[in-house]
């Protein structure tokens, strides 16, 4: 039976009291934290000054140049290289103290397309790479199939991750190399680029795929990105990196001409569509990596 409300008319309603009592803000931990950093390669101050947070389940992209200090901030975070100045805090401890917690990714990883392990195998290394070739015994190693198959329908790979990985689509290996970083359930990932040779459309979609884990997992995400447009609507927060500076918030924060400007040091606009997304225009330099790694498979 269907009940008909009828003559449901605009009553004048005092206004609810503010809920203050029920209505918590959620005070999401910290998982990294920088703090006025400044990073020293090579004799050369790559960037000072930073300031940055990364909470628990964000999705967080450090943007700029090239030459910029992109990956430097991620290897400072795991402690790979001490920071000049500031200071540094992964999960509340110094620098390398909590790395087991991080599932990371170095920059420029290609696969040949001889190689013949499979993308499930790739996964497995998460796992138990530094266990290599050596069996576990029955029971554990049941567990860690299960769990290689769990993080294979994660990324959605389910029907590719039996082939072996150097023949398949650059997008389709990122999804398996994520599941491979996610493998001992991390608090963090650190991803250098992981959208490096994939189309647009496909940046946007792995993108996707990683906000989406981060919510369902819980675990915070830093990538590092090059081009912004694709990745934008995704993204909670932003480290942008120019020339010696830095900015970090919310998109809508950093994302607008005048800080982008500055950074560049050359003209950036940042228009608002009518839907209310931002589209960076007359980004330097972005797109040229599309050109020679591009992969020759559709993902
Ligand atoms: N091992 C190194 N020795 C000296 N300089 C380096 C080294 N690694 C990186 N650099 C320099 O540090 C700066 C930042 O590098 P990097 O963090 O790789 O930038 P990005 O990832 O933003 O492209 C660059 O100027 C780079 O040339
Ligand atoms: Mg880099």
């Amino acid at each position: 039976m269907s009940v008909v409300r009828a003559d449901i008319r605009p009553t004048r309603r005092r206004p609810e009291p503010a809920r203050r009592a029920t209505v918590v803000e959620v005070e999401r931990a910290t998982v990294v934290e920088v703090d006025g950093a400044t990073a020293v390669v090579g004799g050369r101050t790559v960037w000072s000054g930073v300031d940055a947070t990364v909470a628990a389940g964000e999705f967080v992209a450090v943007l700029g140049p090239n030459g910029a200090g992109k990956s430097t901030l991620l290897k400072a975070v795991l402690g790979l290289i001490p920071v000049a100045g500031g200071a540094i805090r992964l999960l509340g401890r110094p620098p390398g103290q909590a790395n087991h917690a991080v599932g990371y990714l170095p920059q420029r990883r290609s696969f040949d397309t001889s190689l013949r392990v499979r993308g499930v195998d790739v996964v497995r290394l998460g796992l138990d790479g530094d266990r290599w070739g050596i069996p576990l015994p029955g029971r554990r190693s049941r567990a860690a199939a299960a769990r290689v198959r769990e993080l294979v329908e994660l990324v959605g790979a389910g029907r590719y991750a039996d082939r072996p990985i150097g023949q398949l689509s650059g997008g389709e290996q990122q999804r398996l190399l994520i599941a491979q970083a996610l493998a001992r359930r991390p608090e963090l990932l650190l991803l250098d680029e992981p959208l490096d040779s994939l189309d647009l459309p496909n940046q946007a979609a792995v993108a996707a795929l990683l906000s989406r884990i981060c919510r369902a997992e819980g675990v915070a995400a830093v990538i590092v990105a090059h081009d912004v447009n694709p990745i934008l609507p995704y993204l909670d927060r932003v480290i942008y990196l120019g020339h010696g500076g830095a900015a970090s918030g919310t998109p809508a924060q950093v994302i607008n001409s005048g800080t982008l400007t500055r950074l560049y040091g050359t003209p950036v606009e940042v228009l608002s569509t009518s839907d209310g997304r931002l589209v960076v225009v007359g980004q330097p330099e972005a797109p040229a990596h599309h050109g020679g790694r591009h992969d020759r498979h559709a993902a």
